[in-house]
C-alpha cells in the first residue's frame, strides 16, 4: 500500500495503557505509508512531541483543549489521578466532542479539503463516530482491551445482571458462553450502577453510540480470543477486526512519558545472573497498586518463597502512587536489606522496563493485575500469569487467562480480598513449580500462536497483518463510494 497522501486520525483516551497501543498502531500505519495525525490534549501532546520529534518520526500531533474543571479535576491524563477519580475523569471526556469537531474541520482545511481516510477513536470516545460521520469520514472504534475482557465489561455495563442476582454467581444474558460470573468479579463501580449513576449513564450511552461506527478494532489475536470476537460480531453486526498484539518497543515506550526508575542495563545484568526460568516478576500496571495489608503479606510470601523475584513497588492504595515509598511502614522490617544480601530480589520503585524483563529468559512467571497490555506482553513472551486483578476489565482478562487461554492461576480479586502469605506461596508454586508444567507448556503454545498472527512473509501472512490490510481496503472503498455519490 503505497499511499502517503492518505491520512488517518487517531484519538486515544488520556492514559498510558491507551497511548501505548495507539502509538503502536500509529507505527503500523506509518509503515503502511499512511500519514498519522495523533490527537490529544495539550499536556499529553507536549510530552509526546518531545519524545517523537519530527526529525525521528513522521507522526503528526494535534492538540485539542480539555477542560475538566466542571468535574472538579485539573488533570489531563490518569498518570497522577487517584484510582477512585478515574470514573469522573472518563465522564468528563464528552466535552471533547466540540473541540474534536473543530479540529477535524481545521485538518480538512489544512489538507486542501481532503478528508482523512479514517478516524480511529478510543473505546471511551463513542461520540467521535457522529463527528467523523458528520464529515462523511469512515470511523472505527479501537479497544485497547482484548475481546473476551471487553465483551464481559460491555455486557456487564449494558445489562447490569448482578442487580438481578440472588446468589453468588450469574450468567451474562447476551454472553452465556463466557461462563458464570462470580459476585467478586463485579467491580465496586459496577455495584453502584443504576439509572442515576453518572458512570452507568456515560458508559451505556457510549456503548450504544458504538453501533453507529463502521467497525471495531481490538488489540487481540483472532486465534487466541475467538469467544470475545464472536460476541462483538454477533452483537454489533459490523466488521470486527483483531489487529494485535499492538505493543511498543522498550525504547519507544520510554518516550511515552514514563521512564524506568532503574537503568534497564542493570536490570538485565541482574537477570543475566539468574538461572533460566527462575525469576518471578510482579507489577500492577501503570496506575494500580495494592492495599497496605496485602503488600505486607506479599512481601512476607516473597521472603519465605525460594524463588527469585523482581517487584515493581509503589505506595499502597490510599497513598499517592507517585510519592516516596516508606519502607518502614509498608514492608516487613529489614525486607529490602535481606533480599539485597541474598541477591534474591530486585525491588524497583514505580516503573520498570517491563517488556525487557518479560522477554528475558530468566523470567518464569508474572504476578499481574491483568491489564490488557501486560497480558499481551506476557503471552507474547510465553510467560504464565498469577492473576491479581484489581478492577475494570482486569477481572475478566484474568477469567480469560484462567478459563480460555489456560495460562493463569488467580490469586485474588479486587482490593478487599483476604489472602495469607502461605496462599501466595502456594499459588506461586502452582505456576513455577513441578505442577505448573501444563500451564507453562500452554504459554509456549500461545507464544507461537501470537508469533504467527504478526508474521508477514512472502508465503505466510498472519491474521493480524491481514486484518490491518482489510481495514484500509474497507476505508478506501467507503471513501471512493462517497466521492462517487457526491459527483
Ligand atoms: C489500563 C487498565 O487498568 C486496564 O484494565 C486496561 O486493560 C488497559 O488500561 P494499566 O493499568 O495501565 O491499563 O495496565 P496495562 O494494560 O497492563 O498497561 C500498563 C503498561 O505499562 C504495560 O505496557 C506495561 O508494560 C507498562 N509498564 C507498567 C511498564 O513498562 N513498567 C511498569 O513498571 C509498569
Amino acid at each position: 500500500m503505497e499511499n502517503k497522501t492518505e491520512y488517518v486520525v487517531l484519538f486515544p483516551f488520556m492514559a498510558q495503557g491507551h497511548f501505548i497501543p495507539f502509538l503502536a498502531l500509529a507505527q503500523i500505519l506509518d509503515r503502511n505509508r499512511y500519514t498519522v495525525v495523533f490527537v490529544n490534549t495539550p499536556l499529553n501532546i507536549k510530552n509526546l512531541r518531545k519524545s517523537f520529534p519530527p526529525s525521528s518520526s513522521s507522526i503528526k500531533f494535534a492538540e485539542i483543549p480539555f477542560d475538566t474543571s466542571d468535574h472538579g479535576l485539573q488533570h489531563e491524563n490518569t498518570d497522577s489521578l487517584p484510582y477512585n477519580l478515574i470514573p469522573r475523569f472518563v465522564e468528563a471526556t464528552p466535552s471533547l466532542k466540540l473541540p474534536f469537531r473543530n479540529l477535524l474541520s481545521d485538518l480538512i482545511d489544512i489538507h486542501g479539503g481532503e478528508k482523512p481516510i479514517c478516524v480511529i477513536s478510543d473505546f471511551f470516545f463513542g461520540w467521535a463516530t457522529d463527528v467523523a460521520h458528520a464529515f462523511g469520514v469512515f470511523h472505527l472504534i479501537f479497544s485497547c482491551t482484548g475481546g473476551f475482557g471487553m465483551a464481559c465489561y460491555y455486557s456487564m455495563w449494558m445489562n447490569l445482571p448482578h442487580r438481578f442476582c440472588d446468589g453468588d454467581e450469574f450468567l451474562l444474558p447476551d454472553f452465556p458462553e463466557a461462563g458464570r460470573i462470580h459476585v467478586t468479579q463485579v467491580t465496586p463501580a459496577m455495584s453502584m450502577a443504576g439509572e442515576n449513576d453518572p458512570l452507568t449513564i456515560f458508559l451505556q450511552k457510549n456503548f450504544v453510540s458504538w453501533t453507529n461506527s463502521d467497525g471495531l478494532l481490538l488489540n487481540t489475536v483472532e486465534e487466541l480470543d475467538k469467544l470475545g470476537l464472536m460476541y462483538f460480531r454477533r452483537k454489533l453486526g459490523f466488521p470486527v477486526w483483531a489487529i494485535g498484539p499492538l505493543l511498543l518497543s522498550e525504547e519507544d515506550r520510554s518516550k511515552t512519558g514514563r521512564q524506568s526508575t532503574i537503568n534497564s542495563k542493570q536490570c538485565i545484568q541482574w537477570l543475566d545472573k539468574k538461572d533460566p526460568k527462575s525469576v518471578l516478576y510482579i507489577s500492577f500496571g501503570s496506575q494500580n497498586t495494592i492495599p497496605a495489608p496485602q503488600m505486607m503479606k506479599l512481601a512476607k510470601a516473597l521472603n519465605s518463597s525460594s524463588r527469585n523475584f523482581i517487584w515493581v513497588i509503589r505506595p499502597p492504595l490510599g497513598f499517592d502512587i507517585n510519592s516516596e515509598f516508606v519502607e518502614e511502614e509498608w514492608l516487613p522490617e529489614g525486607f529490602l536489606q535481606n533480599i539485597h544480601e541474598q541477591d534474591k530480589g530486585l525491588v524497583i520503585s514505580k516503573w520498570a522496563p517491563q517488556v525487557e524483563i518479560l522477554a528475558h529468559k530468566s523470567v518464569a512467571a508474572f504476578i499481574s493485575h491483568c491489564g490488557w497490555n501486560s497480558v499481551l506482553e506476557t503471552v507474547k513472551y510465553g510467560v504464565p500469569v498469577i492473576g491479581w486483578p484489581i478492577g475494570a476489565d482486569q477481572l475478566y482478562n484474568a477469567k480469560f487467562l484462567v478459563e480460555q487461554a489456560k495460562v493463569c492461576v488467580e490469586l485474588g480479586r479486587g482490593v478487599d480480598f483476604e489472602v495469607t502469605q502461605e496462599e501466595i506461596v502456594v499459588k506461586i508454586e502452582l505456576v513455577m513449580g513441578e505442577n505448573g508444567e501444563g500451564i507453562r507448556r500452554k504459554a509456549c503454545e500461545i507464544k507461537e500462536m501470537i508469533r504467527d498472527a504478526i508474521r508477514d512473509e512472502e508465503n505466510f501472512r498472519g491474521s493480524s497483518v491481514k486484518a490491518v490490510e482489510e481495514i484500509f481496503i474497507a476505508a478506501l472503498l467507503r471513501k471512493e463510494k462517497i466521492i462517487a455519490e457526491t459527483k
